[in-house]
């Protein structure tokens, strides 16, 4: 008997590629195909699955795909699937949770450090001949230790960034809707604030919420006008949850005193207010970008695909439902 067919839209790293050939009939998305839905839809055609990234457009054009039941999407964010429409049109939707948490909580700590201690604007004047000689206030930076970090969102990648943060002694303050228990709260030395405080207190605001209807422009120009005049944005969630224009806007006024960014609101394109300012480090969305991390969500979003084609319950089921019903 033939083996269900699965789109593998892109590459995905060792052991990922053999366990879904153990299952299914790999067929690769044309690479000459741009990713919009229409084109996906018909590569998808007559396939059991599909295995996104995170830059496929997975909506109601490709979930109406005759015999499609399950996505397993290589990321733990899946803002680019519509699980509503999945679940209406009974297609499993998977995601890579977990083994991603620690890997992308040490950029969003690397990425604070590069802007704080001005790493990049450093290693640049250094390799352009520019250092001749110790000068007292060469390169002046911010202090790390003893700073006070905002983490916005504590989900398991904020609570991994107030963990690092613990080793530099900073203060750590958070906001979340699900405040953390007790005891969780005093191992990490954090503690909860409102949003407005925490912008306010913030030395250092670290973002960590999923891109969701609610976290859209969560930091804006009002909450720009709320930051210390010092502060130092990280987002290493999902551009969309900072309004970029504004942020061009607190940063060219040094409203704020800079940002690390690894996300954007309109990927890959970036704001051209953004590439000229140098108290600006950006990073091409690659905070889970370790070997080992990068192999350990393509193995797990291909068991996720390998369970569903042999008719079992996917680990990393997002919609439940659809198994159930
Ligand atoms: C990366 O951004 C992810 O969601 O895995």
């Amino acid at each position: 008997m033939s083996k269900p067919r699965v789109l593998l839209m892109h590459l995905i790293l060792d052991p990922g590629p053999a366990i879904l050939a153990e299952a299914a009939e790999v067929v690769p998305y044309p690479s000459n195909k741009p990713l919009d839905q229409e084109n996906i839809r018909q590569a998808a055609d007559g396939c059991f699955g599909i295995v996104s990234h995170l830059k496929d457009p997975i909506g109601p054009v490709v979930l109406s795909t005759p015999g499609l039941k399950c996505v397993s999407n290589v990321a733990v964010g899946y803002d680019n699937i519509d699980v509503g429409t999945a679940t209406a049109n009974r297609v499993m939707v998977t995601n890579t949770p977990g083994v991603l948490d620690d890997s992308t909580s040490d950029f969003a700590f690397a990425l604070l450090m590069a802007v704080a201690r001005r790493i990049v604007q450093a290693d640049t004047f250094t390799r352009q001949g520019n250092y001749k000689g110790w000068e007292i206030d060469m390169m002046l930076g911010t202090d790390i230790h003893d700073a006070t970090l905002g983490i916005i969102g504590i989900g398991r990648i904020g609570r991994g960034v107030a963990r690092r943060a613990k080793g530099f002694a900073m203060r750590v303050l958070y906001s979340d809707m699900n405040p953390l228990d007790p005891d969780t709260e005093q191992q990490l030395n954090a503690t909860h604030v409102d949003l407005p405080r925490l912008l306010a207190e913030s030395d250092f605001i670290s973002v960590h919420v999923p891109l969701t209807n609610e976290t859209h422009h969560l930091i804006g120009a009002p909450q720009f006008a709320h930051m210390k005049p010092g502060a130092i944005l990280v987002n290493t969630s999902r551009g969309p949850v900072v309004d970029e224009a504004a942020l061009v806007e607190a940063l060219k006024s040094h409203r704020i005193a800079g940002a690390g960014l690894d996300v954007y609101e309109r990927e890959p394109a970036i704001h051209p207010g953004l590439m000229g300012l140098h108290n600006v480090v950006l990073a091409p969305h690659i905070a889970s970008a370790t070997t080992r991390t990068r192999s350990e969500m393509s193995e797990m979003a291909a068991r996720n695909m390998a369970t569903a084609v042999r008719g079992g319950k996917p680990p990393n089921l997002l919609n439940p439902d659809v198994k159930t019903k």
